[in-house]
């Protein structure tokens, strides 16, 4: 996955050049919370802890219907807050608080702290509780995430209110009661949490839709260092931060450092409200001994609820270093590898400069344990180190709106502690694993080690940062002709051992481009050359030296989704050489812009050749080769890699033609690197286009192979009627081509829908096959779908019908129906005028391997390590 490593350079360099110096003016620091509601609940009094004072709980507030006081001696040494905790409220019935706040996000903290009072005794408080549409928690008891030492907690949710009332309900079980402490609603600024998270190795973000999801905060610590009180945390959002000890796995913490809180320099993305400064001046890395570093990760479990989605925070500075390739690393969550190659500074261009990177991480496996580690890469050119300053994790509510989780089985003396109970039992697993690797002695070379580094940072502090050809051993570009460095260089370092990395650095990344080259090819981006404009800018056409025409496509820098398309692409694109993929010729990262050039498809679209415009027809026998063309490149795509990569947004604007009407499939922007071998699909939020969504992966939101197979039935249905997928102008019923048309299909009458001026033309027999292909591509079920596979050969046996009937002396039905009743694939293959053109492509059972020869010739190891390159689990 050494391609990604590549990829990371040249991410790197485009963020730093686009993204920071574009980036938006800086946001607001000093947030401001709008709602700051506190109440003491119970109280008689007004309650002031720190900066923040509790409302009394009396009854001219009237906040909640019905329960009464109770209160308990302040003499538990182990209460966070005595004062306020030492009251509360208690419900025999369903009853509510009520609260007046402003729509907008907004944390919502409960404070528990069960002690008894009266008849009320706290093993016997069972109750859920809901706000709004959400539950909250269902037969909750507090005692069970209590002990001795601990006998106070809050639960901090983020819910983003819509009305100006917010209501929580209890509602205690039969015979029992509900109660609670206190209750803190504060505003958080709306881009605080942003739907970006990410799954685990992949670039584009995935939208959970947490704009009307509520979420609970289980985790949030400030790694290597102490407790941050919610005194000090920035824009008094009154966030708790905990150390990291508690999580890691001891037998190899790594080591801890911290640099001033002051010095940290918190640039235009990362407004301070993300976290304070002492987050990210402090932190945990692997130490001084790359030999021990390279043996061990870093290592934190997590006690989660299963069947839960989680929205994790990796919060990184880079404090002891500032030269790009000290600290590359790899981030792995739940064993897999969430991104390869991270480093820091290739971002954020300086130390002290703070950063985050929002993981989605889905608990759907069994397992109530997370794990997160972050460990060396075989890469890493200097040293071999890691680093984390900062983690926080959320539950997203589930499709039930519910945030609430089992009870913790009570110990006897009701004092389990659920931290510990569910994490140690792995910590002793990894004890294995890890085994005495390490060294109590490592420990101390390492703390000197960070002492070292210290010292060297802030003596070259002042220094320019590293000229970008300097700061890995791999030349991306240093002119246009440099190519063979990469390779050069990358051979060398092969030598050190660093195997799966240099085997498959691409040689096939193209061409690096200068910006007044460029410039130059499109007459400075001369609008008379647009060829089209899509979510991420222009394409423009150019010319560049030697005459040869290209398509120049030049990101807006200012789109931060527009950039995340852009790295998909590349990295697709570079990885994947197919004659049925439209091809990247080379980038350019000048300036601040994202810029790639391709092969210039001289009959542009698909779409165009169909409908809306005067270009001439297709011929029926031009269209199947056509959608065979694309079909081929889409089977590829899902076929030829070791995971296969699934496309997203296939339909006829995306399908381009060259001069010769070869079809190739364009624009990765949206793709996914498809489900593992042991997954059945990729959860992700919907993207794609209205009229080509797969109706499964709309209500489920699985994304698989299959979503692909039904956009591309659209594709078909769309080049048989020459209609576009959706037009609203239509009379209702026929507004959705796929469902007008597949009832005739369905009728058996798909010829009265079929484009006028190929009336008479199709043969009856290629038109039924086509038609029962389309038919099984838009099926309802992913299930029921044919793999690409299948969808070529059937084309395949269109396309033979349709010349056969031609060369019969024009469309015989008759003749033709006795052929089409030989529906099946493998029939087809004892069908002599059939086998010489299927074996002219990649139809035979070697399937993979000829698809994978079609790989750049040039590159003779293409197919070995195109496994290797497309393996996103890295090894
Ligand atoms: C309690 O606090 C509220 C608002 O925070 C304030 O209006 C009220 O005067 C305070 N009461 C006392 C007795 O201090
Ligand atoms: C609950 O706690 C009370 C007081 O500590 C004790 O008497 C009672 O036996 C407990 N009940 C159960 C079911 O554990
Ligand atoms: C509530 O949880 C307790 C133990 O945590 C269990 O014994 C009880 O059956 C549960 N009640 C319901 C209604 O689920
Ligand atoms: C909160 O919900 C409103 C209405 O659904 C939505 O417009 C807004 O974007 C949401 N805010 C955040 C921060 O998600
Ligand atoms: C927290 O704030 C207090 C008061 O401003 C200060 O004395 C203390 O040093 C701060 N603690 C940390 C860890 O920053
Ligand atoms: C690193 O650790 C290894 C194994 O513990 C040891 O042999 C080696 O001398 C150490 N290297 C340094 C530079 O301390
Ligand atoms: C999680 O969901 C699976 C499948 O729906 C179910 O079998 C399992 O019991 C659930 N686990 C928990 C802890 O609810
Ligand atoms: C990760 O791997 C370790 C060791 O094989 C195993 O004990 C642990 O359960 C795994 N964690 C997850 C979340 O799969
Ligand atoms: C680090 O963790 C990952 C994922 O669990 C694993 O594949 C890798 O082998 C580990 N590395 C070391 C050195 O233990
Ligand atoms: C959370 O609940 C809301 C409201 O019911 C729902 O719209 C949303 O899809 C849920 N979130 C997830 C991730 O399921």
């Amino acid at each position: 996955m050494g391609n990604h490593g590549c990829m990371q350079i040249l991410l790197g360099l485009l963020l730093c050049g686009a993204v920071w110096a574009q980036a938006p003016a800086p946001l607001a620091s000093n947030y401001v919370p709008v709602d700051q509601i506190r109440i003491a609940c119970g109280s008689a009094s007004n309650v002031t802890i720190e900066d923040r004072v509790f409302a009394a709980d009396n009854v001219a507030n009237s906040l909640a219907t019905g329960g009464v006081s109770g209160s308990t001696p302040q003499n538990n040494p182990g209460l966070s807050y005595p004062q306020l905790l030492t009251s509360a409220r208690f419900f025999t019935t369903k009853s509510t608080y009520s609260f007046k706040v402003t729509p907008g996000r907004h944390w919502v903290r409960l404070y528990f702290y069960p002690f008894a009072s009266s008849s009320f005794q706290p093993n016997n408080s069972f109750f859920g509780l809901t706000a709004g549409d959400f539950v909250l928690l269902d037969n909750f008891t507090a005692v069970a995430f209590t002990t001795k030492s601990r006998p106070d907690f809050v639960r901090e949710y983020i819910f983003n209110f819509t009305s100006t009332n917010f209501v929580l309900t209890f509602t205690p079980q039969p015979q029992s009661y509900a109660f609670i402490n206190a209750i803190e609603i504060v505003s958080m600024p709306s881009d605080l949490i942003l739907d970006d998270g990410i799954f685990p190795a992949t670039t584009n973000p995935s939208p959970l839709g947490l704009d009307h999801s509520a979420l609970q905060t289980m985790f949030r610590l400030n790694v290597g260092g102490a407790t941050i009180s919610p005194l000090n945390d920035s824009s008094r959002m009154g966030r708790t931060w905990k150390p990291d000890v508690d999580y890691i796995f001891s037998a190899a913490s790594g080591t801890t450092g911290n640099v001033l809180p002051s010095v940290i320099n918190y640039p235009p993305t990362v407004p301070e409200y993300i976290a304070p400064p002492t987050v990210y001046s402090t932190a945990r890395t692997m130490g001084n001994n790359d030999t021990v570093n390279t043996k061990f990760n870093l290592t934190w479990i997590f006690p989660v609820d299963t069947n839960y989605t989680y929205f994790v925070r990796l919060h990184l500075c880079e404090i002891f270093s500032n030269s790009v390739g000290d600290r590359v690393f790899n981030i792995y969550i739940n064993n897999q590898t969430a991104w390869i190659n991270y480093d820091i500074l290739t971002f954020t261009q300086f130390a002290d400069v703070p950063r985050y990177i929002d993981f989605i991480v889905s608990m759907f496996r069994g397992s109530n344990n997370m794990w997160i580690q972050i460990g060396t890469s075989a890469f890493a050119p200097n040293r071999k180190d890691a680093i984390l300053n900062g983690l926080e994790i959320f539950k997203v509510n589930n499709t039930a709106s519910s945030l609430a989780g089992p009870n913790p089985s009570v110990v006897p003396d009701g004092s389990s502690d659920p931290s510990s109970a569910s994490g140690s039992s792995s910590k002793s697993n990894i004890g294995i694993i890890v085994g005495a690797a390490v060294g109590g002695v490592v420990f101390v070379l390492l703390v000197a080690g960070l002492l070292f580094f210290f010292c060297c940072r802030r003596k070259t502090k002042s220094t320019k940062p590293a000229a970008a050809s300097m700061w890995l051993p791999l030349p991306l570009h240093g002119g246009s002709t440099d190519h063979s460095k990469v390779s050069t260089s990358s051979a060398k370092s092969g030598k050190s051992g660093a195997g799966s990395y240099v085997s498959s650095v691409p040689s096939n990344l193209g061409r690096y481009f200068t910006f007044a080259e460029l410039q130059e090819a499109t007459n400075n981006f001369d609008e008379s050359l647009v060829l089209g404009v899509g979510g991420f800018g222009k394409v423009y056409k150019g010319e560049i030296d030697d005459g040869s025409k290209v398509a120049v496509k030049r990101g807006n820098p200012r789109s931060e989704q527009g950039l995340n398309e852009f790295q998909t692409e590349i990295e697709l694109l570079s990885k994947l050489r197919h004659r049925h993929l439209v091809s990247l010729i080379g980038y350019c990262e000048e300036h601040g812009e994202m810029i790639l050039v391709y092969d210039y498809m001289a009959n542009g679209p698909l779409r165009g050749h169909l409908y809306g415009t005067d270009e001439a027809p297709l011929s029926w026998k031009q269209r199947l080769e056509i959608c065979i063309g694309a079909a081929r490149g889409l089977h590829y795509l899902h076929t030829g890699a070791a995971q296969g990569i699934i496309h997203r947004d296939v339909k006829t604007t995306n399908i381009l033609l060259d001069e010769n009407f070869v079809a190739k499939v364009a624009d990765f922007g949206l793709s996914k690197i498809g489900p593992a071998m042991e997954q059945t699909h990729v959860s992700t939020a919907v993207k794609g286009s209205f009229g080509y969504l797969d109706p499964e992966y709309f209500r489920r939101q699985q994304l698989t192979e299959k979503s692909d197979v039904y956009s591309f039935g659209v594709v078909l249905m769309e080049v048989l009627c020459a209609r576009p997928a959706i037009n609203p102008a239509l009379p209702r019923e026929q507004v959705n081509m796929a469902e007008w048309a597949i009832k005739f299909q369905k009728a058996g009458m798909l010829d009265q829908i079929v484009d006028e001026r190929l009336r008479g033309t199709i043969s009856s027999d290629s038109l039924k096959k086509f038609g029962d292909t389309v038919e099984k591509c838009l099926e309802e079920q992913g299930i029921d779908r044919p793999a690409m596979g299948d969808v070529l050969w059937n084309l395949e046996y269109a396309l033979q019908l349709q010349e056969a009937a031609q060369e019969g002396s024009l469309s015989s039905p008759e003749q033709g129906h006795l052929d089409t009743d030989t529906d099946n694939s493998s029939q087809m293959m004892s069908m002599p005028m059939v086998v010489p053109n299927l074996l002219d492509d990649s139809l035979t059972v070697s399937t993979e391997r000829r698809m994978l020869e079609e790989t750049s010739s040039e590159d003779q190891s293409a197919s070995e390590i195109f496994s290797q390159l497309i393996n996103p689990q890295g090894r």
